[in-house]
């Protein structure tokens, strides 16, 4: 005879059904925390490149920074599984993080900086760590979905070189991204290497913010008579002439790498060129020592370029998401 409650077997759920349950209600948490990570996050920004070694971290880096040192509230990710710098460049590379309710907190670094890399979970940073692509890309995910930023202004999203899959996952996987900024280097071949990370913007339907020019021209500085001729010896062996001024100041920028590479490559390809970082070795160390050039030079040329960039990016993102109409 029935009753209301029904017989044991009509209540309880077999194996498999309370494992489908299981999963649904796991996504159905995913896809809730998602909302509310878009909600907090005002903008998210991928930084990507053709290919490793342009300084992608360091542009990366250097953004958050320049945001943060505006009295912004940044977070940064750092995706980079395989040798992730991240942390070292902020100088932050013993930071622990702080978990609790399964929610992983951010270390902190300079302004208030929110940083989270996926060094902080390897134990060896010598060791280097091969994971399978699915158990990776699972990996990703799941430290999308559990990191406690709170409210951030902007979110920037550091990736490895190369291959695309990690670009792909984060963009499945956190609602709302802006868009991406393209890091490259002024020679020739940047033209090649920017359209095939324009074009994979397109395809996972992103926009393009710019493309940013690094390792541009090294400026030298130096003294002399004042209002003399000056004349140095360029890359490719031609003499560069310039004039110091009246207290003897002269400087004179020589293109390491050519420069305007990427300015051609923002025209050719129909994005915003959003401005060149100068090629400065107190970039290299202070990748080395951990502290940023922004941070060891607040008012140098370096972090100056950096905030034009930063402010050329903002204009992007006002403009896509904001209720302005851009005539362009
Ligand atoms: N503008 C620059 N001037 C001088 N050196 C730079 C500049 N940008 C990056 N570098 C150096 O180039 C190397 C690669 O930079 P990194 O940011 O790690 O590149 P990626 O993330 O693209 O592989 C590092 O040693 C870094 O210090
Ligand atoms: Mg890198």
């Amino acid at each position: 005879m029935a009753d209301s409650q029904g017989t044991p077997e009509e209540t309880s759920a077999s194996p498999e059904q309370k494992a489908q349950m299981e999963q649904a209600y796991a996504q159905m948490r995913r896809k809730m925390r998602m909302t509310q990570l878009d909600e907090e996050i005002k903008h998210k920004v991928m930084v990507l490149s053709g290919k490793g070694g342009v300084g992608k971290s360091t542009v990366s880096v250097g953004l958050a920074l320049s945001l943060a040192r505006q009295g912004k509230k940044v977070g940064l990710m750092d995706i980079d599984i395989t040798g992730p710098n991240v942390p070292k460049m902020l100088g932050i590379e013993d930071a622990e993080l702080h978990v609790e309710d399964g929610q992983i907190f951010p270390a902190i670094g300079p302004h208030g900086l929110k940083v989270i890399s996926m060094a902080f979970l390897i134990e060896d940073p010598d060791k280097p760590v091969i994971w399978r692509g699915p158990i990776k890309l699972g990996a990703i995910q799941q430290f999308i979905g559990d990191v406690a930023w709170g409210e951030l202004d902007a979110l920037i999203i550091d990736f490895p070189p190369g291959t695309s899959d990690e670009p792909l996952t984060v963009s499945q996987s956190l609602p709302g991204i802006d868009g991406v900024v393209i890091v490259t280097t002024p020679q020739d071949v940047a033209l090649l290497d920017s359209r095939k990370s324009i074009n994979f913007a397109k395809t996972i339907s992103l926009p393009c913010l710019g493309v940013v020019e690094n390792m541009s021209g090294y400026t030298l500085h130096g003294k002399a008579e004042p209002n003399s001729q000056i004349s140095v010896m360029g890359p490719t062996g031609t003499a560069i002439e310039s004039t110091s001024d009246e207290n003897g100041d002269w400087s004179v920028t020589l293109d390491v790498f050519k420069s305007g590479g990427g300015e051609a490559a923002a025209v050719e390809l129909e994005v915003p060129f959003l401005g060149a970082l100068p090629f400065d070795p107190g970039i290299v160390r202070g990748g080395d020592d951990g502290v940023h050039r922004i941070i060891a030079e607040p008012d140098g040329a370096t972090a100056a370029a950096f905030d034009t960039v930063v402010e050329n990016v903002l204009v992007e993102l006002e403009g896509s998401s904001g209720p302005t109409v851009r005539i362009s």
